[in-house]
């Protein structure tokens, strides 16, 4: 079974613990990407766990991915809102893709409600904290299994 995850984390994001912990928690990216490697390494999944601030290279990690992953989960922050770049490189990518976020968008600011990743998307998770990001790696190895894009 193909089983090579890459989860995306983007901008402010390796300051969770620190910033908003009324929407975020009070959980660190350190131990963020912990949880997430455990979980994978129960599950027998490949991870490879990594964030930017920066939307160019947000872009080339997602080309890169083409040819190394078989699914990605995004949380791309503040660019899920703005960010055409990445949606285009995300829709260039066949496979399945998960969008995750910490937060529930659609109950805070109105810029937040609309994500530009939503419907290029496999499915998404949000407004459930940083456990959303485990329910997506188990959600990932479900739509590969199954041969879901
Ligand atoms: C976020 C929500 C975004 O609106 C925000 O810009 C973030 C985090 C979340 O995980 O809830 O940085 O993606």
């Amino acid at each position: 079974m193909s089983n090579n995850i890459l989860i995306i984390n983007g901008p402010n994001l390796n300051l969770l613990g620190e910033r908003e912990q009324s929407q975020y928690g009070t959980i660190t990216f350190a131990q963020l990407k912990k949880n997430c490697l455990e979980k994978s390494k129960e599950l027998n999944i490949n991870l490879n766990f990594s964030q930017s601030n920066i939307e160019g290279e947000i872009v080339n990690i997602i080309q890169d991915a083409r040819k190394k992953f078989d699914g990605i989960i995004i949380n791309a922050a503040g660019f899920t809102h703005t960010s055409v770049a990445i949606r285009d490189a995300l829709n260039i990518f066949k496979k399945p893709i998960i969008e995750i976020h910490l937060s529930n968008i659609y109950k805070r600011e109105d810029f937040r409600k609309k994500s530009l990743i939503s419907d290029i998307a496999t499915g998404g998770i949000f407004g459930i904290g940083s456990n959303g990001y485990i329910l997506a790696i188990i959600a990932m190895q479900e739509l590969l299994k199954n041969g879901n894009r």
